[in-house]
């Protein structure tokens, strides 16, 4: 067994985040196998930080100096990936203009870390079979034998058993890859790292951004911890990320998180905020832009009810715009005379409002920069952003 100092190292070598008893236990397997050449499997959900056990299975092995190769067999068309994997001969197919290696001859020596493993079609199945048992494997389209010393490093976030039983997966493959399992626990079962994961991406991204990093108050804390985190610690640096460049404010609060958090994300809209003194902290652009949006609507319905009731006749116009108060000298063809001093056209067809709320931020903005005659610091004033912020929306939305 090894000291606990090793994994704190490893930890630190490679930015692992967290000291959870399951995650201390997956890195301290990876670092006593190591030095074999036994073939390892490293399971668990996705986002859960497979990939860096390959690398410090690899790293760390007598294998270090040669090739390490990351191959993610999901992203490999069928067609092709037993010529990638075993290479080809020329002429072998069409487009076989000259002899290839494949990765198992030019990682000989070194390590092959299988991504996805369980996307592997199952002829490519056979071949990594015969491999993993005696190191041979024949390039497409030749018939000679080669050898190849290369270990093997697999990784899945799809249960593999489940895909034996379906006939997906071989099951002798499946024994023979996973001599070692390493299971990388799910995020929720070590909610004690949320936090740390948490304050490290916060970080990372204030520094890489040069803002100061947003601080979480002790509901949002709370909220942050018992969230489920379906996408594990991809979902939870992606949405510390959008937070940080998001939002105006460095303090976050449990209602500004939770509007970040899809699964229960059930305030949608302000109009379902319970009282007055909830819509006095709108600190956040998004509910702004959503009242904008609602007021906007209200507005149409309005004009709306405005329009049938002349068209039914039921209210006496008085209107002081020029180009609708005299009779049009060349009336329009479909024009209405109300009475005799007022002709309005034809309404249009009222379109369903969009409800886009890009669109609507982007006229915003527009409109704001053409009211200041394009000075940014007094548009975003009046859009009550700050200045950094609208700056990115006018790159985000090419407004320049
Ligand atoms: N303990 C951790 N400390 C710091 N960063 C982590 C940790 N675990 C995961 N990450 C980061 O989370 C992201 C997702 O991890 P990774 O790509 O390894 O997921 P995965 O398990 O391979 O998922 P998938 O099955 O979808 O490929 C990466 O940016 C990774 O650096
Ligand atoms: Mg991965």
């Amino acid at each position: 067994m090894l000291i606990k100092s090793d994994v704190q190292q490893i930890k630190q070598r490679y930015g692992i985040i967290g000291n959870s008893p399951a995650l201390n236990s997956a890195i301290d397997v990876a670092l006593q196998v190591a030095p074999t050449d036994l073939s390892v499997l490293v399971v668990g959900e996705s986002g859960v930080g497979k990939e860096i056990f390959p690398q410090i299975i690899h790293q760390n092995s007598p294998r270090k100096h040669g090739q390490y190769i990351a191959v993610n067999c999901g992203a490999i068309p069928d067609g092709t990936i037993d010529s990638e994997l075993f290479g080809h001969e020329k002429g072998s197919f069409t487009g076989a203009l000259s002899d290839r290696k494949g990765y198992f001859e030019v990682a000989d020596g070194g390590t092959v870390f299988l991504d996805e493993v369980g996307e592997l079609p199952i002829p490519t199945q056979a071949r990594l079979l015969r491999v993993l048992e005696t190191g041979e494997f024949i390039k497409v389209g030749s018939s000679k034998v080669l050898k190849t010393n290369v270990r093997i490093v697999a990784a899945t976030n799809v249960n593999l058993t489940q895909a034996v039983a379906a006939g997906k997966f071989r099951e002798d493959l499946y024994y023979r890859l996973s001599t070692v399992p390493i299971l990388v626990p799910p995020l929720r079962e070590r909610s004690n790292d949320i936090v740390s994961l948490f304050r490290k991406f916060a970080a990372d991204c204030a520094e890489k951004y040069r803002m100061p990093p947003i601080h979480l108050d002790d509901a949002a804390r709370q909220l942050l911890i018992s969230y489920r985190w379906p996408g594990n610690v991809r979902e939870l640096k992606n949405i510390t990320e959008r937070i940080s460049i998001i939002e105006e404010s460095r303090d976050i609060t449990a209602e500004i998180l939770r509007s970040y958090l899809p699964d229960i994300n059930v305030e949608k809209f302000p109009v379902l905020l319970k009282n007055e003194s909830e819509h006095k902290v709108f600190n956040n652009e998004r509910e702004i832009l959503y009242q904008v949006l609602f007021d906007m609507k209200n507005d149409v319905n309005e004009l709306k009810k405005l329009v049938h009731e002349i068209m039914s006749g039921n209210v006496q116009m008085s209107v002081d715009d020029d180009t609708c108060s005299k009779p049009h000298p060349h009336p329009h063809p479909h024009a209405h005379n109300i009475d005799s001093s007022t002709t309005i056209q034809e309404v249009e067809p009222v379109e369903e409002e969009t409800l886009s709320l890009e669109e609507v931020e982007k006229d915003m903005i527009r409109k704001a920069l053409e009211k200041h005659n394009g000075r940014r610091k007094n548009a975003a004033a009046d859009l009550k952003i700050s200045e950094r912020t609208l700056y990115r929306k006018i790159k985000e939305y090419n407004l320049e």
